[in-house]
């Protein structure tokens, strides 16, 4: 899916109203197929940057379009179409405490299914082979009729990236899918992600305070502060300079910030550089 931001500003309906704008006339292009991470320290709007894109939040100015089209001038049902297109996962997944594994994972196919196919599948789930394949690429493949309350943290949030593997969907975005996982396991769900939307050709965006695994795994990194694009880069072109300036006033949330100033970008995935 083609993503364009146009001068899109955006504001939670909650917000005080005293409160500055959580994205400021925000541009960003993003072809078909493109991966990104989004990265910044907390409170920058990486969330909300998500959510604007998974209309889930109307812009409250500027135009977001998807293949072209704005989703806010699409009619009802148009709208629905369309957002079964879009899977977005997010930092700690909605999942029924009771229900088994497989359901959840499978959880992921429901948009594309009638309310019958998807009543069918909640009660009776088919697709074995496609849950335990997608589980397996996070290393969940053991826990497949486990009920979701009995799985630790991480183990959920792996769940939840599973999801992404049988979604199908034409925009993938993933809010800190890295913030249970240990360094190994976050490393792998980062090449889980990345292999996902390489394969079904999907536009990928993820928010990550993984600021190592970021540069390891994605071509294009945006970095957000105040709700403001600070710089869009292809991953070479991101010097322990710009981070430590994006981070500036957060160098807590960059730890191993020390190092990078005398790295070369080339040495970047060797270090460690994880934020909060
Ligand atoms: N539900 C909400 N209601 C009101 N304001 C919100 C809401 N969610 C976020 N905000 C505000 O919007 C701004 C951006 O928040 P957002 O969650 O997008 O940041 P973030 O970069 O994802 O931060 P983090 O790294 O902590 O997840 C913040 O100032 C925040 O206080
Ligand atoms: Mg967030």
């Amino acid at each position: 899916m083609h993503i364009a931001l146009q001068a899109c500003s955006a504001r939670h309906p909650s917000a005080q109203a005293e409160a500055p704008p959580a994205l400021k006339a925000i541009d960003l292009v993003l072809a078909q197929g493109g991966q990104v991470a989004v990265i910044g320290p907390s409170g920058a709007g990486k969330t909300t940057l998500l959510h604007l894109m998974a209309c889930a939040l109307k812009p409250t100015q500027g135009q977001l379009l998807l293949d072209g089209r704005d989703p806010w001038a699409l009619r009802t049902a148009e709208l629905q179409r369309l957002r079964g297109q879009l899977c977005l996962a997010p930092q700690v997944p909605p999942l029924p405490p009771r229900q088994r594994v497989i359901t959840a994972v499978l959880a992921g196919l429901l948009p594309g299914m009638s309310l019958w196919a998807s009543l069918g599948s909640l009660l009776y789930p088919r697709q074995i082979d496609l849950a335990e394949t997608a589980l397996a690429r996070f290393d969940l493949a053991e826990k497949l009729f486990e009920r979701v309350d009995r799985l630790s943290g991480g183990e959920r949030q792996r769940v939840g990236l599973a999801r992404l593997a049988v979604a199908n969907a034409r925009l993938l975005l993933v809010d800190e899918p890295l913030s249970a996982l240990d360094p190994e396991r976050a490393r792998q769900a980062c090449a889980s992600i990345t292999a996902v939307a390489r394969e079904q050709r999907a536009t990928l965006v993820a928010t990550l305070h993984h600021v190592d695994m970021a540069l390891q795994h994605f071509p294009r990194i945006v970095g957000l502060r105040d709700g403001e694009v600070v710089f869009d880069l292809p991953t070479a072109e991101v010097s322990p300079e710009r981070l430590t300036d994006l981070y500036a006033r957060h160098p807590d949330e960059l730890t191993g910030a020390a190092p990078p100033l005398a790295l070369s970008v080339a040495d970047a995935p060797a270090v460690a550089l994880t934020c909060r």
